[in-house]
């Protein structure tokens, strides 16, 4: 059995796949241990849910740093003090430094709501109902000094129905997180998924520009 992955998970708010990639983890042998959950807002709940799963936590209020390098200065030190195989962003509502992705490069996970490259950023159910799509869903990707931009690792997709509202998306798109992240940290963690020269691999193999996609 292959050494333990100690995971760092970074977030900002409610910690919904937070709480997903907790519950993946108890009960059984999980190659991977969360070790730490750091928020930059105090008044995160995810923070909560990392207590009662007796998980340490810690908040950096990037509000107390003079700019975005001090910051993330401070964020690195925060999470390399529990020297993790991995770093997984889980709403953490904050743009990285280039410095801060090169120096996880290769370990560093995000999850977005979205088919990327479709709708990086911001309000990404709402576009993708103007767009007319017939499917959407969401991604885990690599973290790249691209805004959204890295290495697709898995996608989940959903068909848009007629009556669909940004919140009914977002509702079933968030459903769809809890099961496609957990799968990610767990192939990072058997040693499975790996950012290659190229893009992101699975099992020795080069995953296709949209990673692996799931339908439902
Ligand atoms: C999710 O929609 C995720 O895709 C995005 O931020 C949101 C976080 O939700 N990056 P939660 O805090 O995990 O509930």
């Amino acid at each position: 059995m292959a050494a333990r992955c100690d995971v760092v998970v970074l977030i900002s708010g409610s910690g919904s796949n937070l709480q997903a990639l907790i519950d993946s983890t108890t009960g059984g042998d999980h190659p991977a241990r969360i070790r730490a959950v750091i928020s930059n807002r105090a008044d995160a709940y995810g923070l909560e849910r990392a207590k009662i799963a007796g998980i340490e936590t810690r908040v950096l209020d990037h509000k107390a740093f003079a700019d975005r390098e001090a910051f993330d200065a401070a964020l690195v030190q925060a999470i390399d003090a529990y020297a993790p195989q991995l770093v997984v962003l889980a709403g953490f509502m904050r743009i990285l430094t280039p410095g801060f992705v090169r120096h996880y490069q290769g370990r560093l996970l995000n999850i977005h709501p979205s088919l990327l490259p479709k709708y990086k950023g911001l309000h990404t159910h709402q576009r993708a109902l103007e767009a007319g799509d017939a499917e959407h869903g969401c991604s885990v990707h690599f973290v790249t000094e691209e805004l959204d931009g890295g290495p697709l690792v898995v996608q989940a997709l959903i068909p848009v129905e007629s009556n669909d509202t940004p919140e009914s998306l977002a509702q079933r798109v968030h459903v769809q997180e809890h099961r496609i992240y957990p799968l990610a940290m767990r192939w990072f963690a058997e040693g499975r998924l790996r950012l290659g020269p190229s893009g992101a691999e699975l099992d020795g193999q080069r995953l296709p520009p949209s990673g692996q996609q799931l339908r439902n």
